[in-house]
């Protein structure tokens, strides 16, 4: 399905560069890509992070992965091929979001360690931020939770291609951030996650990062934080 079909066509530059964007905005584009099994809290900690940052006053919009297959992607379904299409789609959407200078949060299972590294190449290669947030609970803890009964029908054989049950999950090796559910609460993982924001300078500039106060109430933490890709332009 991604077959390169599109022929005779020209891109067409804007008058506004990124950085120039970035000012006038003042904010810097990045994406925050979480993965993990279904129901390890990936939407449940991007909706907490996408409130976080607002309050910040920072543009955050999520994109979630049942929503988005409410819509954008309600022609795939759960094979190989689609899910590769799933992410490619979302991959586009996020650097879109990222290059208007928002922080696009994207919250799928996206099991496949080839789809996200496209997505973060897509990133990469026109000096947008990727972050890649691991987030992780064992298979017994996130069946257990079952929000959406989603295991139990898979353990049942009434939902075929169920990751971790009947479909791999490739967990990342080198994510940016790493946070285990089971043993930090979701105010835990926000503030992880916006800590190392504010560590790695990667999205507030100066004049807002001297108002970012929120955080300071949010609990004591407990996760590995790994690394930053820390391509592309540096605002603050
Ligand atoms: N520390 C935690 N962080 C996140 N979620 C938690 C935590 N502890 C318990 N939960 C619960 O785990 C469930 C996580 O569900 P959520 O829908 O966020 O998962 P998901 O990763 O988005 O799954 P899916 O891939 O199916 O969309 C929720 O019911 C949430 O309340
Ligand atoms: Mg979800």
């Amino acid at each position: 399905m991604s077959d390169n079909k599109a022929t005779n066509i020209t891109f067409h530059a804007g008058n506004v560069t990124r950085e120039e964007r970035a000012q006038f905005l003042k904010q810097q584009g990045l994406t925050i890509w979480f993965t993990g099994l279904s129901a390890s809290g990936k939407s449940t900690v991007a909706v907490a992070l996408e409130q976080h940052l607002l309050h910040l006053g920072v543009a955050a919009y999520r994109l979630d992965g049942d929503n988005i297959r409410f819509g954008l992607n309600k022609n795939l379904g759960f094979s190989e091929a689609d899910r590769n299409e799933n992410i490619r789609r979302i991959g586009e959407v996020a650097k879109l979001f990222a290059d208007s200078c928002q922080i696009a949060l994207t919250s799928f299972i996206s099991p496949y360690k080839a789809d996200r590294q496209q997505a973060r190449e897509l990133h990469e290669k026109e000096g947008l931020k990727f972050i890649e947030v691991y987030i992780d609970a064992p298979l017994e803890v996130v069946e257990k939770r079952d929000p959406k009964g989603l295991y139990k029908k898979a353990r049942a054989g009434e939902i075929k291609d169920f990751t971790g049950i009947s479909a791999p999950y490739e967990a990342p090796e080198k994510p940016e951030i790493h946070i285990r559910t089971d043993e930090n609460s979701v105010e835990d993982s926000v503030r992880i996650i916006t800590e190392y924001l504010q560590k790695e300078e990667c999205y507030i500039p100066n004049t807002l990062k001297r108002t970012s106060t929120t955080h300071n109430s949010l609990p004591s933490i407990n996760a590995s934080i790994v690394r930053c890709h820390a391509s592309g332009t540096n605002f603050s």
